[in-house]
């Protein structure tokens, strides 16, 4: 059993007597032939079968158009290469468990519109439930096109769905709406017949352990709450990076874009539970108005703030090394070509409420971009640093505390440490807490907790017509000014990079830039670093600052004095020489500008990108520091030196 069903079963609810279980249903699932159903719906029901969270009075009833039967309906639920057996997320498959879970599949076949099909339903249902003796509960799960759920919450209420026995539920899949005007519309239809406590809107970032812990981090530790406000935090950033296109859904994305997409629902729901205020209890509803009163006081742009506060970006194609292209958005099935949608976003929020007058919020979220990875990054104010006048540390960084979201998952906390030795020295420094190390528990596909709560009518993880709306108010602006303002030339990125420079433009005005989470992993990839031992690897991670150089931009100038040395993450730039020759081409895991840091000259040669490029810079403090503790590194850049410039570099100088 895993620590998760642990928990559940733990002396706490059974003193309280409740039954860890979830309870017994008919779950029907709208669109159980689609891929929501097989992809994540069903194995998060067997996650729950594995963990003794499902009774055996609870059955799924699949409908769709198309006809099955029960028993191809199981098949295709068992199967290979698109069933339980592909997509199970246990390290180890049982059996038993899934047979057992699977003979209470059932299946009925009919379109959503016709209501002979819902009297169908309903005989099927009250069939299934004197069978499983099911209570009367019925939960409805809508894994269908948002076009359907008005059609189906009408047909349900008009085939009688409400009446009898035991609790009625609706979980609505995303998205709820495309702007305000038609999530306000939608609720009204699902409200017709429907009370508000049998919806459940689900954010499936909601299900996800780590997004979660958030609330659990900032109210159970009393160390963090008396500082979670302006006057120590500097700023925040939700970063929510995806490596992967648009793919085949380039119909359906290109009416939406990654601000509706991922932004208004995901990320503001993220930002809710980081800022909004204690609620009196763990219960839905106290939770549920803490969040829409955080996100009411999220300010509204007008259309003269928003090109100030958010920047767009669409990817284009990019060539390999190997001299293959990648398509473009616009080159994508089901994509106008002309298209102006975006597939990058960056903003800046503010909070107008007591907590967090004038701490900006910056939201970063992009599809092709170099790597997978959401982060939240909240940045404590600086410490004076007059205290360090007069000895070798030069500047102090702010402290971060980092939540690894995914697919890393964990909480990070970033301070000074003393460098050992006899010279008072300091280097950024990290305590972590992973969960694989902390917790053995199977991973999960973020709706096992969904269908549970549900069950259970625990609307926490659900989110309320009032929050729907909410967030719409906040995209709002940023829309109907996209709409009519003239687009950036797109597509204004490379795919596999950073995003748009704008976008790290946009932010260094502020003084401030993104805190690019760069794992050991990435640094391995360059040669530089191939075989370098965990301790530096950590070192220069904590060092690194990114930067984003567009096609043509020079990065160094000959002759200017040298402070820092690049890393290029992807891209390729050109070594010119004084003549304005290029001299030499660098590409991804190469380095540049370590020459003027080595014997302190002024820089040899120009440096320009030839293509969008993705630089680490290492400031010479930090440079010179880690020259001096990891004798690897010094004697990998005094070889680069030689082999490439010819420059002897001695240890001396090095170490001067
Ligand atoms: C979905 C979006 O809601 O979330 C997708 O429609 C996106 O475009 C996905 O890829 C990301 O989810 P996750 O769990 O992989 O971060």
């Amino acid at each position: 059993m895993t620590d998760i069903a642990k928990i559940f079963q733990s002396p706490g609810l059974e003193s309280r007597n409740e039954n860890p279980m979830s309870e017994p249903c008919i779950m029907v699932i709208f669109g159980a032939s689609g891929d929501l159903a097989k992809r994540l719906l069903v194995p998060a029901l067997y996650n729950l079968a594995c963990d003794g969270l499902l009774p055996d009075n609870f059955v799924v009833l699949g409908t769709a158009t198309r006809p099955l039967t029960t028993e191809v309906f199981r098949e295709n639920m068992s199967g290979e290469e698109q069933g339980i057996r592909k997509f199970h997320t246990r390290k180890i498959f049982d059996e038993a468990i899934w047979e057992k879970l699977v003979s209470r599949f059932h299946y009925i076949a009919g379109s959503f519109d016709d209501a002979e099909a819902f009297s169908k339903l309903r005989q099927k249902v009250a069939e299934l439930d004197a069978q499983y003796r099911t209570g009367g509960n019925v939960l409805f799960y809508f894994a269908t096109s948002p076009s359907f759920f008005g059609t189906l919450c009408d047909n349900l209420h008009h085939a009688g769905f409400k009446e009898g026995a035991g609790w009625k539920r609706i979980i609505v899949e995303k998205p709820f709406g495309t702007d305000t005007e038609s999530a306000r519309r939608l609720n009204q239809v699902v409200l017709t017949h429907w009370d508000e406590s049998q919806i459940y809107r689900v954010d499936h970032y909601l299900g996800k352990e780590t997004v979660q812990n958030l609330l659990a981090f900032r109210f159970s530790n009393g160390i963090f709450e008396p500082l979670w406000n302006k006057n120590f935090i500097d700023n925040i950033q939700f970063n929510v990076c995806e490596e992967v296109d648009v793919g085949k859904r380039g119909g359906y994305y290109d009416g939406a874009g990654v601000l509706r997409d991922m932004m208004q629902n995901h990320m503001f729901q993220m930002l809710a539970y980081l800022c909004m205020e204690p609620p009196a209890l763990y219960e839905a509803d106290a939770i549920r108005n803490e969040k829409s009163k955080l996100l009411k006081s999220v300010r509204l742009y007008t259309p003269e703030e928003v090109p100030q506060n958010f920047v767009r970006g669409q990817y284009g194609p990019s060539l390999n090394m190997n001299g293959t292209v990648e398509p473009g958005y616009r080159e994508t099935a089901g994509v106008n070509p002309q298209s102006n949608t975006e597939t990058f976003v960056a903003g800046k929020l503010h909070i107008d409420n007591w907590r967090w007058e004038g701490v900006p919020i910056y939201l970063r979220s992009g599809k092709s971009l170099w790597k997978r990875g959401t982060e939240i990054v909240v940045e404590f104010k600086k410490a004076p640093a007059a205290l360090f006048r007069g000895t070798q540390v030069d500047k102090l960084a702010s402290n971060r505390l980092v939540f690894h979201i995914q697919p890393s998952q964990g909480i990070e906390l970033q301070f000074h440490a003393k460098v050992p030795g006899p010279v008072l020295d300091l280097q950024n420094v990290d305590m972590r807490f992973s969960y694989g190390n902390a917790f053995n528990a199977s991973r999960y596909t973020g709706y096992e907790v969904m269908i549970y709560s549900c069950t259970k009518g625990d609307g926490t993880l659900f989110s309320r017509s009032d929050l729907v709306e909410a967030a719409w108010k906040i995209a709002q602006p940023v829309l109907d000014y996209w709409k009519t303002a003239p687009a950036p030339e797109f597509p204004n990125y490379v795919r596999g990079t950073w995003g748009p420079k704008a976008a790290s433009e946009f932010i260094k005005r502020d003084g401030r830039r993104w805190h690019e989470v760069v794992t050991p992993d990435v640094l391995e990839r360059l040669p530089l670093f191939s075989g370098a031992n965990a301790l530096l690897l950590n070192a220069i991670i904590m060092a690194l600052r990114p930067e984003t150089a567009v096609a043509g931009e020079v990065i160094i100038n000959k002759g200017d004095p040298g402070k820092e040395m690049y890393l290029i993450c992807r891209g390729r730039v050109e070594v010119i020489d004084g003549n304005g020759q290029a001299m030499e081409q660098l590409k991804d895991g190469d380095f540049f500008g370590e020459i003027s840091l080595l014997i302190s000259t002024a820089r040899t040669a120009t440096v320009r990108a030839m293509m969008q490029s993705d630089l680490f810079v290492l400031e010479k403090s930090d440079f010179s520091r880690i020259l001096r503790d990891y004798p690897h590194f010094a004697e990998a850049v005094m070889k680069t030196a030689l082999d490439r410039y010819n420059i002897a570099v001695s240890k001396e100088q090095l170490l001067a």
